[in-house]
C-alpha cells in the first residue's frame, strides 16, 4: 500500500480491498473504468498501436465470471458511497448488461446514461464501426443535509453556458502522451476532469476501483480532492503510483461570465418566454403536461436554448 496524506493506493483486488480498507458511507465520488471482459490484453493486434510504452500484465476478467465480478465490486461501491455520493462507470457495450444488472440490484439511483463518442474505433467491413463507450452516472439517494454534488456553474457563471458542456453525448479524446509509459486502455485526463469537477468539491474523497494508469487519481489530486485507488496489476501499481507525487495542485477555475451584451440579450428572451408561459396559463388554467413533469422532477430546469 502506498499512502501519502492525500492518497492511498492498494495493489489489491478492489472488492476485497474496499471491504478491508474503506468505511461505509465515506466516499464522495467514484469514477471507474473496469476491465471489459473481452480479453482486453489481446486487443492491440486490431488497433495497430505501438505497445512499447504500455505496462504489461493488464488483468481482464473471463466472461463466465463477469456477472458475479460486477455484482461484487458494485455492491461495495454502493456501501462505501456517502448518501448523495456519485458513481460514474465507463463501460463498453458487450458486457454493459451485467453492469446495469448489478447497479439495479443496489439502492443506487440512475442519474444519467452518458454516451462517450470517440474517433479511434477499429475499422470493420460488414457492420458499423464501434465509436462509443457508455458512462453510467448513478448516485446514492441523498439523506438530510447530505445532498448530491453537481456543480453546474463550476465553469460558467450562467448555467445556460454549461448546457453544451453537460450534454449526455460527450466527446472522448484519445489519451495522447507520446513517449510516456501508459496503461492499456488509459483514459484521457481531460475527459475525467469534467466528471470530477461537476460531481465533487475540493477536499472531497474520490475513489477509483480499477486504477490502471491512475488517471483518476492524478485528476482528483490536481483539483484538490483526496484519492483512494486499487490496481491489481503489480506492474501498473509500481509504474504509476510515483506519478501521483508529480501532480501540481491547481487553484479552482474562475467561472467565466457572458459579456453584458449577451446577458442583456438572454434576459430579454427569458422575459419573452415568461410572458408566453403566463399567457398560456391564463388560457388553460389546468397544469400543462410540462408543468406536471416539472413538479415530479424538481431537478429539471427550463429548456431555454
Ligand atoms: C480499463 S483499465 C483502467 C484504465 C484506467 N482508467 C486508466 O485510465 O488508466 C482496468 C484496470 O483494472 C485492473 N484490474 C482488473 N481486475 C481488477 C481488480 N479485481 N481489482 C483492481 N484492479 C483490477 C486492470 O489491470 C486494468 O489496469
Amino acid at each position: 500500500m502506498q499512502s501519502k496524506n492525500r492518497y492511498q493506493v492498494y495493489n489489491q483486488s478492489c472488492a476485497e480491498g474496499m471491504r478491508e480498507h474503506v468505511k461505509d458511507n465515506s466516499i464522495d465520488l467514484i469514477f471507474t473504468d473496469p476491465p471489459y471482459g473481452i480479453d482486453g490484453d489481446g486487443l492491440d493486434v486490431h488497433y495497430h498501436r505501438d505497445e512499447s510504452k504500455v505496462v504489461s500484465g493488464y488483468i481482464d476478467v473471463p466472461l463466465s465470471q463477469y456477472a458475479k465480478f460486477s455484482q461484487d465490486w458494485i455492491t461495495e461501491c454502493a456501501r462505501v458511497l456517502r448518501p448523495g455520493g456519485s458513481l460514474y462507470i465507463v463501460s463498453g457495450y458487450s458486457n454493459l448488461h451485467h453492469i446495469l444488472n448489478a447497479l439495479h440490484a443496489t439502492d443506487l439511483e440512475e442519474i444519467n446514461h452518458i454516451i462517450a463518442k470517440y474517433s479511434f474505433g477499429v475499422s470493420t467491413k460488414n457492420k458499423f464501426v464501434s465509436s462509443h463507450y457508455h458512462v453510467l452516472f448513478w448516485a446514492k439517494p441523498s439523506k438530510g443535509a447530505l445532498k448530491r454534488t453537481f456543480n453546474s456553474n463550476y465553469k460558467y457563471t450562467d448555467q445556460k453556458d454549461s448546457y453544451h458542456d453537460r450534454l449526455s453525448v460527450q466527446d472522448m479524446p484519445r489519451a495522447h502522451n507520446p513517449g510516456q509509459t501508459k496503461n492499456k486502455n488509459q483514459l484521457n485526463e481531460d475527459f475525467i476532469e469534467k466528471f470530477v469537477m461537476y460531481s465533487s468539491n475540493r477536499g472531497d474523497t474520490v475513489l477509483d476501483c480499477f486504477g490502471g494508469g491512475l488517471t483518476t487519481g492524478r485528476t482528483a489530486l490536481r483539483w484538490g480532492r483526496n484519492f483512494i485507488g486499487f490496481e491489481l496489476n503489480k506492474n501498473a501499481y509500481d509504474a504509476f503510483v510515483p506519478t501521483l507525487d508529480t501532480v501540481e495542485e491547481q487553484p479552482d477555475p474562475i467561472p467565466v461570465s457572458p459579456n453584458a451584451k449577451e446577458l442583456a440579450k438572454r434576459e430579454k428572451m427569458r422575459e419573452g418566454w415568461r410572458k408566453d408561459r403566463a399567457k398560456k396559463k391564463l388560457s388553460a388554467p389546468n397544469d400543462s403536461p410540462a408543468d406536471t413533469i416539472k413538479m415530479a422532477n424538481p431537478d429539471l430546469i427550463e429548456f431555454d436554448q
